[in-house]
């Protein structure tokens, strides 16, 4: 059986015709190709999978071509520095991948080397990848010789993220930005691609594929090459849903249902067969927001403003989840926890809270207290609440996803709304305590408390909030105080 070469690498555009959009870019480099007039440092920005890379080896191609017709950009593929070049064995490409050790050593090599003749053709290139993660010292070094470029040298820095490289050196830099593909350009694409490859793909499953990458033609090309050695014969839409964990959008369709008429367990019931069927829970969140977003349109252009409000809310909240789940390892508990949240607030027809730590509008009664209503709880501890959550690392800031930050003299509240966080938090406050500190002082003092509990109990209550066992625990094991009890009426 012959070795299976990866789509994503077989084909990589090898002359400007077969790159695909990028037109700005694309016919701005060949006209300087042709004219002689190639620049000494490029920028190419823009989103992952755009062609950045290739577009820069194609650049590095072109000018050290020797087979090339004067009155064409277009690499001959043929010479011995195309052959080289393709391969990866050129001398005179040299590519840094920033990522990997921040470029310090490389930059150093560079300063050393760059002033030596190219080896074979008339120019050097330097390829820098993700060029925003070099490092300040490596940025200096860089600039230094961007000051003063050989002539005989180019540079081409790549990066996802611009507003990272200085000032100074994109000053130094002709800048390209490359765009996110649309679904016809990458359906295009798979098309060729797979009618090269000589297997056949219903066009639905294409338009699937290409909606999935969202605009990175790496991603498009990337599902194709899961789905080839995979699929024996045609590959089919469902086929393909399910080879890509992608849920179909009719459970999704009923999962939103229950959802949005307050019911909780058929939601988890039904996320719970969606998850059984293969598909991930990042496609299964991004169907959801593609459904919610789809009626929040039905329902503003029928100007009706209560849906629409219910239905923004849960589209901030998936939204929100969607960031999460990206980051998360086992993400599943956040969105059974999200999802049976927002069921319960549909159900009691409360106002969606969208993320975690935004201040609970349910209503909250105060018990212990003579006043008949709490004071709405300040918005204040939010800010400091999210700061917190952005130091902690991911597993631990998955367990306080769920709480709600409230100050009260020198302790910090923190409301859950689950058991299962409410105890994994609990037993991650070691990690917690150094930030709140930082935030609120040394003498601060944290205190769990769980909602559903509370609202759970029989009527008969302990005549003192500190005599329940569970609070007595809670303030042993934490070194607690009870500073204020709250009752949250269903
Ligand atoms: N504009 C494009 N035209 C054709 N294929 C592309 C294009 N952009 C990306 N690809 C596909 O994605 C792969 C990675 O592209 P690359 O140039 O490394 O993207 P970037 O550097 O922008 O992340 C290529 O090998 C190719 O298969
Ligand atoms: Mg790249
Ligand atoms: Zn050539």
């Amino acid at each position: 059986m012959p070795e299976y070469q990866s789509l994503y690498r077989k084909y990589r555009s090898q002359t400007f015709g077969d790159l695909v959009g990028q037109d700005a870019a694309s016919r701005a480099l060949q006209g300087a190709i042709i004219s002689g007039r190639v620049a000494h440092a490029y920028l190419f920005s823009g989103s992952r999978g755009t062609g950045k890379t290739s577009a820069a080896r194609l650049l590095a191609k072109a000018i050290n071509c020797t087979g090339r017709s004067r009155d064409s950009a277009e690499p001959c593929n043929r010479c011995q520095s195309c052959l080289e070049m393709t391969a990866g064995s050129a001398l005179d490409l040299i590519e840094i991948d920033a990522a990997s050790n921040r470029g310090i050593d490389e930059i150093r090599d560079l300063r050393e080397k760059v002033n030596l003749a190219p080896a074979l053709g008339p120019f050097k290139v330097y390829i820098i990848d993700e060029a925003h993660m070099l490092t300040e010292p490596a940025f200096n070094a860089l600039l230094k010789t961007l000051e003063e470029p050989p002539a005989h040298v180019v540079f081409i820095l790549c990066t996802t993220d611009a507003q990272k490289i200085p000032l100074t050196v994109i000053g130094r830099c002709q800048q390209f930005v490359f765009r996110r593909h649309s679904e016809e350009q990458i359906v295009s694409r798979l098309s060729y691609i797979a009618s090269a490859e000589k297997v056949s793909v219903d066009p639905d499953a294409m338009a699937l594929i290409a909606r999935t990458a969202q605009g990175s033609m790496r991603d498009a090309v990337g599902l194709l090459d899961q789905l080839v050695p995979l699929a024996m014969g045609p590959i089919s839409l469902d086929g393909a849903r399910s080879l890509l964990g992608i849920a179909d959008p009719r459970l999704l369709d009923s999962l939103l249902d229950h959802v949005l008429a307050g019911q909780a367990a058929e939601a988890l019931a039904e996320l719970n067969r969606v998850y059984a069927a293969g598909a991930e829970l990042r496609q299964v969140v991004r169907g959801m927001m593609e459904g919610c977003r789809d009626r929040l349109v039905a329902a503003l252009s029928r100007h009706d403003n209560v849906t629409a409000r219910r239905l923004s809310g849960v589209l901030d909240a998936l939204l929100h989840l969607d960031g999460e789940v990206r980051r998360h390892a086992e993400p599943r508990f956040l969105v059974e926890a999200t999802l049976a949240r927002l069921s319960v607030e549909m159900g009691t027809g409360e106002a969606v809270v969208a993320p975690a730590v935004v201040v609970d509008a349910a209503p909250v009664k105060a018990e212990a207290v003579a006043a008949p209503v709490a004071a709405p709880v300040s918005s204040a501890p939010v800010a400091g609440w999210s700061d917190v959550l952005e130091k902690l690392n991911r597993t631990v800031r998955a367990a306080y996803l769920d709480a709600q930050p409230e100050v009260d003299g020198t302790t910090l509240v923190l409301w859950f709304r689950y058991g299962f966080h409410h105890k994994k938090a609990q037993e991650q406050s070691a990690q917690l305590m150094p930030h709140v500190r930082a935030w609120l002082g040394d003498g601060v003092k944290v205190d769990y408390r769980l909602r559903e509990n509370e609202a759970a109990k029989p009527a008969a209550r302990p005549a003192s909030p500190e005599d329940d066992p569970f609070v007595r625990e809670i303030v042993r094991r934490f070194d607690g105080r009870v500073t204020r009890v709250k009752e949250v009426s269903e």
